[in-house]
């Protein structure tokens, strides 16, 4: 998605400079995020969900300063599982009450500073957590706004460690046997609380809409038996996050506005028919946003061919800076960057420097016969969970992420180093 062309020796340029350039200032492996680009994407979702909606950006897929401070001039708020993530968000800008927090567990630790920090909402999660928040809202003479988080039960189509409103996994309270009801009318009961609405999530890397119009139909659903005994209409709802981006040229992304228009129908329509007023949706994409904006830089090292097989080419990276490959069986493409080539294509897998065969970044690609040691190859689409799932597997460094465009490029998570590493082996 970056702004891409070549230059008269065919080396590929992205927003205005070459990528010998960049490697060479930077090194390699690398992320290059497109500020612009992501800009224009949290934008996009903004504008289509309008004013009367709130768009939290997912800062699981990445998350820094600079992302934070993008957010917060496009107007998206911001959503955070975990002490960490809180952190960044606060200390890059964001402010305490256009953030989420989410969790399944989160630690007493994690909730005391979140409902310090003020944050605009915390999502329960489970039973006992709707008792642990209200009580620690309480002791600081707080009343904190919540959402209850609930499974829908449906069968997101995606891999299955990232499915997630299926009754069997550990998230949310399951609408099913009235148990979403009894988590409500729990919370309700308490001073320490005040519930602004459900939440639900599905899933991730989705691309068939009909998952969320279930979802979003069942959460309207529980708006209503909640308004028939209680008496009250929660006035928001959020829909999750979980669009799917093009990581091959085979998917199909819906847009932000597509989304928009079919989930602010159904939520009218069924609202309409309950005689509910329509609550505020808020939505929550990551992948979708970030996903796209970035690439990863890699310089080919090692190139062995296995005859009658294919061609293994090594990378300077590999599962440390990308693991979903590994873990999902996720597909990327990738591309000769560094220079063209008239060469014949060769069957490749594209696999790390680590100590595992399944150190995989790309299962099967194409890549010129000519191909050799120091040639830069990138990898598209490694915005999301790539960088934010980093390890120092093999005590391999994580890769710095540089903003490109405009002819210039800096730096807004350096490279680890060494001495990074060695700081936090005090033995
Ligand atoms: N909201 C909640 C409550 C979530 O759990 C997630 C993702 C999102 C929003 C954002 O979903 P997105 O729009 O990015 O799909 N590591 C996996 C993805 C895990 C997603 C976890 N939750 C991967 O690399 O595919």
């Amino acid at each position: 998605a970056q702004t891409v062309g070549r230059t008269t020796d065919g080396v590929v340029e992205v927003g205005g400079i070459d990528v010998k350039a960049l490697a060479e200032q930077f090194g390699t492996p690398a992320y290059f995020i497109d500020e612009a680009d992501f800009r224009a994407r949290a934008r996009a979702w903004r504008t289509a969900f309008g004013p009367d909606a709130d768009v939290f950006y997912a800062g699981k897929a990445f998350l820094s300063r600079a992302v934070v401070r993008w957010l917060y001039e496009e107007g998206l708020n911001l959503d955070v599982c975990s002490g960490g993530e809180l952190a960044t968000a606060l200390s890059g800008g964001m402010p305490a009450d256009r953030i989420a927090f989410h969790g399944n567990n989160k630690s007493t630790e994690e909730i005391t500073r979140a409902v310090e920090a003020g944050v605009g909402r915390i999502v329960l999660d489970s039973f006992q957590e709707i008792v642990r928040v209200a009580h620690i809202a309480s002791s600081l003479g707080r009343r904190q706004r919540v959402q209850i988080r609930v499974t829908v039960g449906v069968e997101a189509h995606t891999h299955e460690f990232i499915a997630t409103a299926h009754e069997d996994q550990k998230f949310g309270v399951p609408l099913a046997g009235g148990q979403a009801a009894e988590a409500v009318r729990r919370a309700l009961q308490l001073d320490g609380l005040e519930v602004i609405g459900i939440h639900s999530h599905i899933g991730s890397q989705i691309f068939d809409m009909s998952g969320f119009e279930v979802a979003a139909h069942r959460v309207v659903g529980l708006l209503k038996d909640i308004r028939d005994e209680h008496g009250i209409e929660l006035p928001e709802i959020d829909l999750g996050g979980g669009l799917g981006i093009a990581y091959t040229s085979d998917d199909d992304p819906r847009e932000p506005h597509e989304i928009a228009k079919a989930l602010t129908e159904i939520v009218s329509r069924e609202c309409e028919s309950a005689r509910l007023r329509t609550p505020r949706i808020s939505v929550e994409p990551g992948r979708a946003i970030v996903g796209p904006t970035a690439f990863t830089l890699y310089e080919v090292g090692t190139i062995k061919p296995l005859d009658g097989l294919r061609t293994y080419v090594s990378v300077d990276g590999g599962m440390s800076d990308n693991i979903r490959t590994a873990l999902y069986d996720a597909e990327y493409s990738v591309a000769l960057v560094s220079r063209t080539s008239d060469a014949e294509p060769m069957l490749v897998r594209v696999v790390g420097k680590h100590c595992e065969s399944g150190d995989i970044v790309v299962r099967d690609a194409f890549l010129p016969a000519d191909l050799a040691p120091g040639d830069l190859i990138a990898v598209p689409a490694t915005g999301a969970y790539c960088r934010s799932m980093a390890s120092n597997y093999n005590h391999v460094l994580r890769p710095p992420v540089v903003a490109v465009g405009d002819g210039e490029a800096r730096v807004i998570v350096r490279r680890e180093t060494e001495e990074d590493l060695l700081r936090l082996d005090v033995g």
